[in-house]
């Protein structure tokens, strides 16, 4: 997170802009803290993408075991014609971009005449992730405008330009890394965001064989385990802490009451890390968990309750053959 430079970086027709200032970095430090404090101890995962966080989940996504993104992108290959959709009149928004080597796949099949009338707008709490992305999508669809911003998207979506109908994308089911709450008020600021004629892409990683989707947590190469302890490198950097990576295990397990993946960091032996942000320690008992993630897996029901608390209608469900993955279409009505 970089909260200390608010300028707008502009090339060619790129544009991005950092929000980040405007959260602040002291309630950052706040809600990292509490969270340590926290029993059982938890750290937010949108603290995973650092610049080596954003490059070890692009990695996650090129494993055997990580069946979601492949999954994804083919629903994705092949669905321009069934969203209908009239893109000269419309910009497209994607939260939690990431790599947006997603959005391309639907970017390619819209035709080319009609990109200089699109601005595609990425919103990303990683700048690093939005800048590499942004330098790659220019060069592949030179004609149409990006226009990005660093920002975290459960905090405020206001930003986003209004002046166009819009396609929201939130894909890669980043909706299951909330809990219920989060994504309840998600859904509802996202909602009351949205104007009349706007549409919605929702990407959910759907229940399924429990031993699959334990494997696409646990592979065999680790990178979801440095993924996973890269979290405390961050921490170190945002709240000055003195965590020890190598002081701890990655757990992924399946929690099947709540249908989610649960990522944790489970201490190897007793420890007392130092917080020069306020001054103060915690301690850890050797075994003791910091719980970093949820990866909500979903039903059809989820994706009707989804679009009541959004306030939208379905008007389809994109699947994969297998059932393993959805993309919920979803439209605000007047
Ligand atoms: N959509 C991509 C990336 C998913 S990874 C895909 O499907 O492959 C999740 C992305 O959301 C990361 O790029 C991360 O930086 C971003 N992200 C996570 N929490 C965020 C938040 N609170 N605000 C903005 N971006 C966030
Ligand atoms: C971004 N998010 C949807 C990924 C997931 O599957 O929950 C992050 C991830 N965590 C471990 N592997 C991938």
């Amino acid at each position: 997170m970089n909260f200390s430079d608010e300028t707008i970086v502009v090339q060619n027709k790129v544009e991005i802009v950092n929000c980040l200032p405007e959260i602040g970095k002291q309630a950052v430090v706040n809600e990292i803290i509490a969270g340590l404090k926290d029993s059982p101890k938890h750290i937010s995962p949108k603290y995973f993408y650092d610049e080596t966080g954003s490059r070890l989940f692009e990695e996650i996504t090129k494993l055997d075991e990580y069946y979601p993104t492949r999954t994804e992108k083919a629903i994705l290959s092949s669905l321009w014609d069934k969203l209908a959709l009239e893109f000269d009149a419309l910009n497209i928004v994607e939260l939690g971009s990431g790599d947006a080597s997603k959005i391309r796949l639907l970017i390619e099949q819209i035709p080319k005449y009609l990109l200089p009338q699109i601005t595609y707008i990425p919103i990303d709490i990683s700048i690093d992730a939005l800048e590499w992305a942004a330098q790659e999508l220019t060069l592949e669809f030179p004609e149409m405008d990006i226009q990005g911003f660093a920002a975290d998207f459960l905090f405020d979506l206001s930003m986003i330009p209004k002046e166009k109908k819009r396609l929201f994308c939130f894909l890669g089911s980043t909706i299951g890394n909330f809990n219920p709450d989060e994504a309840r008020r998600f859904l509802q600021m996202l909602g009351q965001e949205m104007q009349s004629g706007d549409f919605l892409l929702l990407g959910m990683d759907m229940v399924k064989n429990v031993d699959l989707i334990e494997k696409a947590y646990n592979d065999a190469q680790g990178v979801t385990d440095q993924f996973n302890k890269n979290i405390l490198h961050v921490v170190n950097r945002l709240v000055g802490a003195d965590f020890r990576h190598e002081y701890f295990d990655h757990l992924a397990f399946y929690n099947r009451n709540k249908n989610r993946i649960e990522m944790h960091l489970r201490a190897r032996k007793e420890m007392v890390v130092h917080l020069k942000a306020t001054g103060e320690t915690i301690r850890l008992n050797s075994g003791e968990t910091i719980h970093t993630e949820n990866s909500h897996k979903f039903t059809p029901n989820d994706i009707a309750k989804f679009g009541q608390w959004a306030g939208l209608q379905t008007k389809a469900v994109f699947n994969d053959r297998k059932g393993y993955f959805s993309l919920a279409y979803y439209e605000k009505g007047n």
